[in-house]
């Protein structure tokens, strides 16, 4: 099917599909065993996922160190093109020493098995403190974003990737919905405007709210949960994925919403990490995409509104996809439903908001979030899961 002359191009105009042919991959099995072998831990084997079917456009692999300094430094590839966050492959000088540039390199997931290979073009050394200052905001070691920078290996190894294949999601196959894919079931729905959601936590009711305000404005909203490697105290992507269930089954209009997993890994990263996220969704064929307080935030090293004024270091026709912003939302008790301080007047006393910290505590002590807070349905599954697990461990 070809694409509607009004779907949004993916940003640098092309979808890239780094998945190898048949050919490529008898190839590469025959020279398996010449080629030098390194493991992915479970971030980079997602980086190299979201590189081959088109999600992280333009990348087709591991940044060298013109388009890592021009990212680290100003967000611009070095073409010039917008982005925000580092893609790189980073091992330990022992590692890098023997591998010679030109050569193939195989690449094992965290199972052990060879899912994909890289060209290395490139090794290069580069400053950590500065990655973290510049990408995160911070040098703070606590910062989980910035723990996984200081952990890594100081020598990133670079060039172009080819997936072997495209395995099902293990744990959600159905909503394995890759970027060609969306697109295409965009153009299918007749959806020329589509607004993208990314999230971490379980849907609450503001989280649901910001979305159907978006909705409201556009044809289509496609929720995209984060389901790669997030912080150990964060909700698992099981129970996220079955209150999204829930939710689309009670509160939703299903020829409205696309519910679809985003397989990368979550940074931590606040505003640098919002125009990532950004681009990721206009790969996947979204026209615009909601930034509501403290997007991608961890603990207070963010301004509330930070990740929505990084927006404006931006003209709109460098990112080439529409953030809609929203403020903090609530359950307003004076006039009855959820709001934000731009459209309710209550005192703070006057508003119901819990933090996902508070939710967990509450769930943990067997109390259920308020309806205000939380759909009943949502909140009956999360307490269940979490006896469940508590009763496990
Ligand atoms: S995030 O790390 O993925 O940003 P989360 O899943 O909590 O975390 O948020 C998903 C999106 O909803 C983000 O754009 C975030 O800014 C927004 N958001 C979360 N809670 C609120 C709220 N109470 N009011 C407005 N926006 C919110």
């Amino acid at each position: 099917m070809t694409l509607h002359k009004n779907a949004i191009a993916p940003h640098g105009g092309c979808l890239i599909n780094r998945l190898a042919t048949a050919d490529q991959n008898a190839l590469f099995l025959d020279k398996a065993a010449t080629m030098p072998r390194l493991g992915l831990d479970e971030r980079a084997f997602s980086d190299l996922v979201m590189i081959a079917i088109g999600g992280f456009s333009p990348l087709d692999g591991f940044m060298g160190k013109a388009d890592y300094d021009g990212v680290v430094a100003h967000m611009r590839l070095a073409s010039g093109l917008a982005w925000s966050i580092p893609i790189t492959l980073s091992v330990s000088a022992a590692v890098a020493a023997p591998l010679q540039e030109g050569t193939w390199i195989r690449l094992d997931d965290p199972n052990g098995r060879f899912v994909g290979v890289l060209e290395l073009r490139e090794k290069y050394s580069y400053d950590k403190g500065r990655e973290a200052l510049q990408v995160y905001r911070t040098e703070d070691p606590n910062h989980p974003g910035v723990q996984v920078v200081y952990d890594q290996g100081p020598v990133n190894l670079a060039g172009p990737i080819w997936l072997l294949q495209r395995d099902p999601h293990p744990q959600f196959p159905r909503y394995q919905i890759d970027p060609a894919r969306s697109r295409q079931l965009f153009q299918e729905r007749g959806w020329q405007t589509v607004v993208g959601f990314q999230t971490r936590n379980p849907i609450h009711r503001a989280h649901e709210y910001i979305q159907k305000c978006a909705l409201e404005t556009v044809d289509g909203l496609f929720l995209h949960p984060l389901v790669g490697a997030t912080k150990a105290d964060d909700i698992p992507a099981d129970v996220r994925m079955r209150c999204y269930e829930i939710m689309l089954e009670h509160y939703f209009p299903p020829e409205r919403v696309m519910l679809a997993i985003n397989p990368s890994a979550m940074r931590y990263a606040g505003p640098r990490e919002a125009i990532f996220h950004a681009l990721i969704r206009k790969n996947y064929g979204c026209t615009h995409f909601i930034v509501g307080r403290d997007h991608a935030g961890v603990g207070d090293y963010y301004g509330t509104y930070d990740a929505q004024y990084i927006f404006d270091e931006f003209e709109p026709a460098d990112l080439g996809i529409i953030p809609m912003k929203f403020e903090h939302a609530f359950y307003c008790t004076r006039t009855g439903g959820m709001a934000t301080s731009k459209t309710s007047p209550s005192l703070k006393e006057e508003r119901i908001h819990l933090s996902g910290t508070k939710v967990r505590d509450m769930l943990r002590r067997g109390e259920l979030p308020p309806p205000e807070f939380s759909r009943p349905e949502v909140a009956s599954e999360l307490a269940r899961v979490m006896r469940v697990r508590d009763a496990l461990s």
